[in-house]
């Protein structure tokens, strides 16, 4: 199977065929048709596939002699967020299948390990803690607080691996599995407009997290509700939206709200509650801070006159990544020069690299959009990432 030949079987699947965008959501139909499809690109290949115990897939590669430790791990996710792009996740593992057939056909002679990861549940978009897998894996979160995240329907995420066969009481730390593992590097495709040649070399990662705005009113007739007797949580929500956007820019930071919910959402029923969620990113954590904590103040400001009561909590957070300089200096060698970029992007790389020495390659995207249908990469670009790929775990796997 060919580069374009995967793109094309795994394009369809779970595409919204009005809007072009992806609902790949962890364990969801969709996102398992993305995991046979995996597993079936590890079978064609005569690659053994290990299931770990935190929901993750990794097809091996091994070399002859048997060796089977110090691999270099390559892949990335295939979820999606809600109207998702087809390439954030699924390129970095298309392109490493073909990386690997590319070494295989050139008689690549490896001395370590090469795996294709395939994380669990990176986007966050159903459990709302982004690279879920990868963090667990890594110890960055307390597995009896993943156990318990439920997902829009209220299903927790225990009960969720229990329905895939896997058991909730033995996700965590996995050091036999990174002890196997020598170094990270994962393709992705660019996610703004930043890379103008068609393969880059990540250096950073800023500063991200996402917090959980509540706020509790009370619900009553849209009607025969005086103004002066509401308790309407929708103003200090609106009041919020707006505080985002200036504190972002007083800090030099981003600032979104993208996801709200209203309970109970009806149209002539003042809203009881709203639930909204605050992603907020910046150069230095200071900075990150200072956005949401500004954000807060304003938000209970506009809540008092109104009688609404506002709680924050933090659903993540993620201090600022330096990709390791040595793995980073040596992929940008090895491809002759190469352009290197920060990204406002999370990602697996990001969480691995505080138990790995992690790089990215990043392809251009010359639409700068993601997380949204008009995500692109060109397939010249993608087949320079799978060349620059396969040189990379090449040189890697060689010593
Ligand atoms: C994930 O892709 C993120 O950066 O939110
Ligand atoms: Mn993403
Ligand atoms: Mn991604
Ligand atoms: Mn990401």
């Amino acid at each position: 199977m060919s580069f374009e030949e995967m793109w094309r079987a795994l394009l369809p699947v779970g595409r919204d065929a009005a809007t072009g965008g992806y609902h790949r959501f962890a364990w969801t139909p969709p996102e398992l048709e993305c995991r046979a499809w995996f597993a079936d690109e590890a079978r064609r290949r005569g690659m053994p596939l290990e299931h770990d115990r935190n929901g993750n897939m990794i097809a091996w590669w091994y070399p002859e002699d048997g060796t089977r430790d110090r691999a270099v791990l390559t892949g990335s996710h295939l979820d999606s967020v809600p109207g998702g792009g087809a390439f954030d996740g699924p390129l970095g593992i298309v392109s490493a299948f073909a990386a690997v057939d590319l070494l295989r056909e050139r008689g690549a002679a490896l001395r370590r390990p090469i795996g294709i990861a395939a994380f669990a549940e990176e986007e966050g978009a159903r459990f709302g803690v982004a690279c879920l897998g990868s963090r667990l894996l890594a110890g960055a979160i307390d597995p009896a607080r993943a156990r318990a995240l439920t997902d829009g329907d209220g299903r927790t995420f225990a009960e969720v691996l229990h329905g895939a066969g896997l058991d909730p009481d033995a996700i965590g730390p996995d050091d036999d599995l990174l002890g196997r593992v020598g170094c990270y590097v994962e393709l992705h495709v660019e996610q703004g407009r930043a890379l103008a040649e068609p393969v880059g070399v990540a250096s950073s990662i800023v500063p991200h997290g996402r917090w959980r705005f509540g706020f509790a009113g009370e619900g009553n007739h849209a009607g025969t509700t005086a103004l002066a007797d509401r308790r309407d949580p929708m103003i200090p929500f609106a009041g919020m939206v707006l505080a985002a956007r200036d504190a972002a820019e007083r800090n030099g930071t981003v600032a979104t709200v993208g996801k709200v919910r209203v309970v109970p959402g009806g149209v002539n029923a003042i809203a009881s509650s709203v639930t909204a969620w605050l992603d907020a990113r910046g150069p230095a954590d200071a900075a990150v801070r200072r956005t949401v904590d500004e954000v807060g103040a304003a938000a209970r400001e506009a809540a008092r006159p109104h009688r609404v009561t506002v709680e924050v909590a933090e659903e993540s957070y993620t201090e600022i990544v330096d990709f390791n300089l040595a793995l980073r200096d040596r992929l940008v060698r090895t491809l002759g020069g190469a352009p290197v970029l920060p990204t406002g992007a999370g990602h697996d790389a990001g969480v691995l690299s505080a138990r790995l020495p992690t790089a990215m390659l990043f392809v251009r995207n010359p639409t700068g959009v993601s997380h949204a249908p008009a995500e692109h990469a060109e397939t010249a670009d993608c087949l320079a990432g799978v060349e620059a790929l396969a040189a990379v775990l090449d040189d890697l796997a060689r010593g």
